[in-house]
């Protein structure tokens, strides 16, 4: 049996909510009964429509499920489910596995379990969860993940980008922060490469903001070079309040002035020097922190 698992937005609400109510249908019943047995078409829809989900098939028949949400920097799994019949064959680990590449430059995920369902508890736990607060019938656990990364070459750099780039979602902010030829640009590239855009990212000389378009009907790019901005002014002449919700936008050198345009920012800071090296060495190696912030 091979699971496939995809990300999916609000068009895929119909396939998503006929798994909730498969999976969460079948369980004994709770009281008070569990809040996925209330959603409809539309609920989903609205769920979805935050930061997507999680859509595992097996031979392309949906039978796992998940909707991904945010809480302060940690992403959250909601409306977690496998079908009865695919339940034990891996679909809930190879869902997870998933949530952990939506996770990347997070600080942890969340889960909610009912503590009346020791199984699906011991589940969690098995794979790092631990609880963090009961509030009855529910049981939060969470997993912490690492935010600081080490890139040795740019190529790892591209790479951590990439990572990046795909978990972002129209609306997200990057704000990127580091000296001089610390690497922005080339962390940039790989955002594009993850969010599937048209190329050529470099750096901008002659244009502060340029678009890079979707090659896949997501999200675009914008990528800013804010080094020669004179202030606050010069970033509102560049009217990326237009794009603001529809694409992704990313800003070098845009910290305490980039934080203004959206209600939550990915910082990325970059630092170099990082201890000697031999001349001559393709190892010049950075140091990459995420930090999801909401608010100013
Ligand atoms: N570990 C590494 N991570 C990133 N870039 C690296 C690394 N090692 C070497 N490089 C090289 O360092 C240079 C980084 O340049 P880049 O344009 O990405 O920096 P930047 O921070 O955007 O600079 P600027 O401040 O001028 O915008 C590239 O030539 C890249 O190939
Ligand atoms: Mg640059």
């Amino acid at each position: 049996m091979s699971v496939v698992v995809r990300r999916v937005g609000p068009d895929a609400a119909a396939e998503v909510l006929a798994v909730v109510r498969e999976s969460f249908g079948a369980r004994p019943p709770l009281d008070p009964p569990a809040d996925a047995l209330g959603e409809d078409l539309d609920s989903v829809r609205r769920l979805l429509s935050v930061r997507g989900g999680l859509l595992a098939t097996v031979d392309d028949v949906p039978v796992g499920c998940a909707v991904l949400d945010v809480r302060g920097d940690a992403l959250v799994l909601r409306r977690f489910g496998v079908t009865p019949a695919a339940q034990g064959g891996g679909v809930a680990t190879a869902l997870l596995d998933a949530a952990l590449d939506a996770a990347v430059g997070r600080s942890a995920i969340v889960v909610l379990a009912r503590e009346e369902l020791p199984a699906t508890v011991a589940f969690w736990q098995r794979h790092g969860f631990v609880e963090t607060a009961r509030v009855p019938p529910c049981v939060e656990l969470s997993l912490q993940l690492p935010t600081t990364f080490e890139a040795p070459d740019a190529e790892t750099m591209r790479g951590l980008g990439e990572r990046v780039g795909r978990t972002l979602v129209a609306g997200d902010l990057v704000v990127l922060t580091g000296e001089l030829g610390a690497g922005k640009t080339t962390f940039t590239q790989g955002l594009g490469t993850g969010l599937q855009v048209r190329g050529g990212v470099t750096s901008p000389t002659f244009v502060i903001a340029r678009v890079h378009p979707s090659l896949v009907a997501g999200p675009d790019l914008v990528h800013v070079d804010a080094y020669r901005l004179g202030g606050l002014d010069e970033l509102d002449d560049l009217d990326l309040d237009a794009s603001l919700d529809s694409a992704v936008t990313v800003v070098e050198w845009g910290a305490g002035l980039a934080e203004a345009l959206a209600e939550a920012r990915l910082e990325v800071v970059i630092e170099r020097g990082l201890g000697d090296r031999p001349d001559g060495d393709e190892i010049d190696p950075r140091r990459v922190s995420l930090r999801w912030v909401v608010g100013q």
